[in-house]
Parts: C-alpha cells; structure tokens; sequence
C-alpha cells in the first residue's frame, strides 16, 4: 500500500511516499530555516506562505522521487495538529483536496505521534509498552506508548519547549538558527562542568518539565542583571563553547533523568525519542550509557528522521489505516 504523508505543522514542507508503513520511496523536506533565521525563531505568517508557494511541488517532487503517479497512491496522510494553525491549514487542505480528487481514504495524523512512529521506520524490534520521549522546537512531551499507535502523555514542558531553549541560548550567544545543531557541534569543544547552570526537577516524581529558568540564567550569564556587554560577545570562543556545553548539560540531564524515572514508574520494556532535539549527540549519549546501565533498550530515529518530515507522517498513517481510524473531509487543523 502506498501512502503518500505531507506535513506543514511548523517551518518545514513535507511530502513523502511511503510503502507498507516502513520503505520510504521518496521523502522530500523543504526546510525554511533561511526564511526564519535574521528572527532567531519561526515567524508564523512567513511560515504559511512559504507552506502555500511549496507544497504543489514538494508533493510533485515526492511524486517524481518515487517514480510514480497521482493515481497510484493508496491514501492520504497529513498532520492536522499540533502546530501552527496557517502552516496545518496548507497541509490539511491540500490532502482534503487530494483525497477527494484521487477518491482515496484521508488519515490525520497526530504530529507528535509521527515523531514517535519515526523509531517504527527504522527498527522492527521495539518492545511495548514503552516511554517516548519526544522532544522539538514546540514540544518536550513524555508518552507511555502502548503500541505504535496509542500514545498517552504522561507530563510536558510548563514553560519553554527544549528545542526552544536551544534555539533562544544560541540567539543570546549570538550563534544562529536553529540553534540546537550549531549548540550540539560547538559543545563538543567546550567543558559541560565550566558553568554550574540549574536543573529545573520541579516536584519529587514529576514528569513535568520547565526550561525558561535555564533560560533566563544563561541570559544573565552572558549579560549580566544590569544588563552589562554581553560576556559572550566580548570573550573568545572557548567560553561560548563552554557556556554552551554547560546549557546543553543542563538541558540533557533533565531529559535523561525523567525519561527514565517514568520508565521506572511505568515499568515499560523500551524507551522511544523523536522530534529534533533527539538528534543532539550528548542526549543519545548519555541516553545510551543509562540504558546500558539499567538494561533498558533506547531508541532513536536517525537524525534526518527526527526533524520534521513526512516519511513518519506517512508510515503512522499506514498502522492507524490498518486499525480502521480513516478520517473524514471535515477534518480540521487543531492548532
Ligand atoms: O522536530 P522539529 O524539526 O520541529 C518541531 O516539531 O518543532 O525540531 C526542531 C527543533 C529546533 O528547536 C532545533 O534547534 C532542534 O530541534 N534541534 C536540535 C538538534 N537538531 C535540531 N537540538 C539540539 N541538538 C540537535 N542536534
Ligand atoms: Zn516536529
């Protein structure tokens, strides 16, 4: 069965071909990173347009890749929340459109659940339940996964999103967007013991999470209270390589440390990750070190495959097609 998958939720145009829920025959990712970058963050009304002028293409690009036509494809699959609601509404649009014309089943997709699926793309051996950890730009979000399909969050961020702490310490620091990968390279150079940042655990056994304190410490680090030249600017490179190996430290700790309470909690057989912060190296590594220690198995998709695509989109929809959970025209985008 081919599924063609799109996804618009947030600064990427999607479109992938996706056979049987795991060969990815095309994928194609347009990202708009350039388009956000001189704001250090997505700008929603840039995002939709860019979304409106791509998506015919990257979907006839996704078309081409996989060597087939329109009237091959199966189904319809496109993440209808969460997200931005103009960048949902390109996506969703399109599949309604596509799923009428072509007279083919339409399944929403659960853009947080696609990042988890990400793992199902790649591994045939992931035991359930599981804890999924998935974190990104807009979301830190642990799931106890009952299988591919059935997720149910068990805490989230209270405040800032990790990928957003990352993307707003590389602004303060003056190093670009996005800022998780250029933090994830530059770190390795710097000393992650260098600055004695806070980890926010809030209360005992919570699985909530909290990043704005972090946050607004590394600004007054850099800064200063009285909003002095920025320290960050005005030193060489070795103390933002240490500022941020120290941010990053800070971030993954808290990462590690509650994934793998709630897989104590829930006393599941694997942990999943997703979403783009996934892909940073000091988070898989230390992940992998703890799993070894407490014999639990962690997975994680490779590093295309947790950023934003729609291979994941098209992959989740073939299982939930499998389960009979077809959605109808009157979807709608949910931000
Ligand atoms: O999943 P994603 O592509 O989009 C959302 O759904 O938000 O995630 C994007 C986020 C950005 O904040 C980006 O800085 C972060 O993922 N990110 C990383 C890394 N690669 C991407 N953060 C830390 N380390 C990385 N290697
Ligand atoms: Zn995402």
């Amino acid at each position: 069965m081919l599924i063609l998958g799109i996804e618009t939720s947030c600064d990427e145009t999607s479109a992938a071909v996706v056979k049987d829920g795991k060969e990815i025959v095309s994928s194609i990712i347009l990202s708009q990173n350039t388009l956000h970058g001189e704001f250090g963050g997505v700008v929603p009304e840039i995002a939709c347009r860019a979304h409106l002028e791509a998506i015919t293409g990257i979907i006839d690009n996704a078309l081409v890749d996989a060597k087939i036509q329109l009237k091959e494809i199966d189904a319809i699959a496109v993440v209808n929340t969460p997200g931005l609601i103009g960048s949902l509404l390109i996506g969703v649009t399109a599949a309604k459109s596509l799923s009428m014309i072509l007279d083919v089943p339409l399944i929403a997709i659960d853009h947080l659940h696609a990042h988890i699926y990400a793992n199902n793309l790649e591994y045939n051996d992931i035991p359930y339940p599981a804890i999924s950890l998935v974190v990104s730009g807009g979301h830190t979000i642990l799931f106890l996964s009952e299988s591919e399909t059935r997720h149910i969050p068990l805490g989230w961020t209270i405040d800032d999103a990790a990928g957003e702490a990352f993307d707003k310490v590389a602004k303060i620091l003056g190093l670009g967007y996005p800022g998780g990968p250029i933090i994830d390279r530059l770190a390795k150079y710097g000393n992650q013991y260098a600055v004695p940042f806070p980890r926010a655990y809030l209360e005992k056994d919570s699985l909530d999470f909290s990043f704005s304190g972090l946050k607004t410490a590394v600004l007054y680090y850099c800064e200063g209270q009285n909003a002095r030249p920025s320290k960050a600017t005005t030193s060489g490179n070795q103390e933002v390589a240490d500022i941020a190996a120290s941010f990053q430290e800070a971030v993954v700790d808290v990462l590690v440390e509650k994934t793998f309470l709630a897989s104590r909690i829930y006393n599941v057989l694997g942990i999943l990750t997703g979403g783009g912060v996934a892909a940073n190296s000091r988070l898989r590594q230390k992940l992998k070190d703890k799993s070894k220690e407490l014999a639990i198995p962690v997975y994680y998709p490779s590093a295309l495959l947790c950023t934003d695509n729609a291979a994941m989109v098209a992959g989740l929809a073939y299982k939930k097609y499998l389960g009979g959970d077809i959605s109808t025209l009157d979807i709608e985008a949910v931000p």
